[in-house]
């Protein structure tokens, strides 16, 4: 069975779904999206991407193109017709179709919706007991980075960069040699003292969604958690690194540019999150 797309109010095959070419997302990256993370058919941290979608959206002044139970069919029924039981959604609303022109359409558009859904076997990446290596890169997004917008020309640049290096992820070091977040990930260190440490959401980042679910884990844990600034040097003096987001629940970094992190092995608090993690989203998924 093939791959069906959900466009607008239709579900169409994959390889043939298409949105018009003045689709404003297309011509102008003038729209948001959001990724889910799915175990056993359902949607891990449901409402925690639903929320940021909305906020998202209003952040854009792009109306909500439909109420969030309408929402909810189209995402399990884009679910449901690709088998997908444990895997990746996306979804994506642009301000839709008009003339181009940068300022908003005079006349009222509908804004356009794209879902789509694929089998990933997220708890078996084998990425997660070799670890991964992380580069890192300059900080040069635009200062609205808690938006989540399509527009992500220096994300793509920065994971192409990371890709030639032999690296799966770029982390992005803003002015003062601190570290914000990697090109579609959390970044996260547990330092030279123990305390686990991710940037926090004052700072240019997105607030992820499944950051926040592992803030949580790791209050209950007890661990020592500090949401707050590092530098690339404390990243590659500390004991652990990792990457936390949707498309890779939780990867342990083992090398930082040329350094090698800790023993060089996925460390303990890393694989605990992730193990934590991965059970409490199939137990809650919705
Ligand atoms: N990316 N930071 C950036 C820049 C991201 O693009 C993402 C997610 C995250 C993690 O957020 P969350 O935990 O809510 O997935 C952080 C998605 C997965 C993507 O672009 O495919």
């Amino acid at each position: 069975m093939g791959r069906i797309a959900y466009v607008n109010g239709r579900f169409v095959p994959h390889a043939g779904a298409a949105v018009h070419i003045e689709d404003r997302g297309y011509q102008l990256a003038d729209g948001v999206y959001e990724v889910w993370a799915v175990f056993g058919g359902r949607l891990a941290d449901c409402d925690g991407h639903f929320a940021r979608l909305e906020r998202s959206l209003a952040e854009l002044r792009i109306p909500l193109p439909m109420g969030r139970r309408a929402m909810e069919v189209v995402l399990r029924e884009t679910l449901r017709r690709n088998c997908v039981r444990d895997g990746l959604l996306y979804l994506q609303v642009t301000r839709g179709v008009a003339p181009r022109d940068h300022a908003f359409p005079t006349r009222p558009v509908s804004a356009s919706v794209v879902v789509t859904a694929k089998s990933v076997d997220l708890a078996g990446d084998d990425r997660a007991r070799t670890g991964v290596k992380v580069i890192t890169v300059a900080e040069n997004r635009w200062g609205r980075c808690d938006i989540k917008t399509i527009g992500l020309l220096p994300n793509v640049l920065a994971k192409q960069a990371a890709r030639e290096a032999g690296a799966s992820e770029a982390w992005f070091v803003d002015e003062m040699g601190l570290i914000t977040e990697g090109a579609s990930s959390n970044a996260w260190i547990v330092d030279s003292g123990g305390v686990l440490r991710t940037r926090d959401t004052q700072a240019n980042i997105l607030r992820g969604i499944t950051r926040q679910s592992l803030l949580d884990l790791a209050k209950s844990l007890d661990l020592r958690v500090a949401e707050g600034p590092f530098s690339v040097e404390d990243a590659k003096m500390a004991r652990e690194a990792f990457i936390s987001g949707a498309g890779s629940v939780v990867l342990p970094v083992t090398r930082i540019d040329e350094a090698i992190v800790g023993d060089g092995q996925p460390g303990p608090i890393a694989k605990r999150l992730r193990g934590l993690y991965i059970e409490s989203a199939r137990r809650n998924a919705a």
